[in-house]
Parts: C-alpha cells; structure tokens; sequence
C-alpha cells in the first residue's frame, strides 16, 4: 500500500546507519520532533561492556535536550525487524520525561509502520507530577 514519506521516519532510517552495534547486530535510529519542526536523531550506541550501551531513542532524546530543543511533539523510531521494535523500558520513561504523551510512530525497512501514543506503551508513569 502506498503511504506518503514521513521525513521525520525518513530522518529515523538515515542515523539509523550510523548504529554502533557490533555486539547484537541490531540497529536502531530514532527522531524526534520539536514544536518548531526541528529534527533530533540518535542511533544506538554499543559498548563492549553491554551495559554501557545507550539506545538511539536516549541518545536523540539527549541531542535533542543538549541542543536546545523546544517542546518534543513527535517520536520516530525504525528498526530492521518484521515485528515492529518498540522502546524498551528505560528509554519510555525517559522519553514520558521529555515528551510527555507524544505521537509515537514505529516503522521497520520495509515500510511497516503504526502510530500510536506514547502512553498507550506507558500506563501509569512515575513523573514529576509525584514531587
Ligand atoms: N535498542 C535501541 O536502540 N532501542 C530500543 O528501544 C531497543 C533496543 C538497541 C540497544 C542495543 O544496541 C540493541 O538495540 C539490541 O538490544
């Protein structure tokens, strides 16, 4: 079926290439889009340690923070996986941190793509809201 291009999914496919995933094999790149229509992208970062790997989604979220981004309205996340990836735990929470409940839109290689809200893979988040 014939979809129109999303360049923030586009922009998610490119860093994806960038990925430092020589351990898994497993690459992942992410965007982010702010209340301006800027972009922030961030690929998944390996490290021989496996511990100390950092997910594309944290490391756009990061970018994106560091750079001066303002309020983040959109997620792109692409991974090569018939199954569309989703972010894990700890990049949801830190994504409902600097996103709140934003569009979340989850794509693979072949097109393969859903749209749906980050609190609908995030119920009952801790928050600032608590302090
Ligand atoms: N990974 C991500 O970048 N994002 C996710 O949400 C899931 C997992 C990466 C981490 C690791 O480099 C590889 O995928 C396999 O877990």
């Amino acid at each position: 079926m014939h979809q129109l291009t999303d360049p923030l999914i586009e922009a998610a496919k490119a860093v994806r290439e960038k990925a430092h995933a020589p351990f898994s094999g497993f690459k992942v790149g992410a965007a982010l889009e702010d209340e301006n229509g800027r972009i922030f992208t961030g690929c998944n970062v390996e490290n021989s340690t496996y511990g100390l790997t950092v997910c594309a989604e944290r490391v756009a979220v990061f970018k994106a923070i560091s750079e001066g981004a303002g309020k983040l309205k959109r997620v792109a996340v692409v991974a090569d996986s018939e199954t569309l990836a989703p972010p894990c735990g700890a990049c949801r929470q830190i994504l409902w941190e600097f996103c709140g409940n934003a569009e979340l839109v989850l794509s693979n290689l072949s097109g393969k793509r859903e749209t749906l809200s980050l609190a609908e893979i995030f119920p009952r988040p801790f928050d600032a809201s608590f302090l």
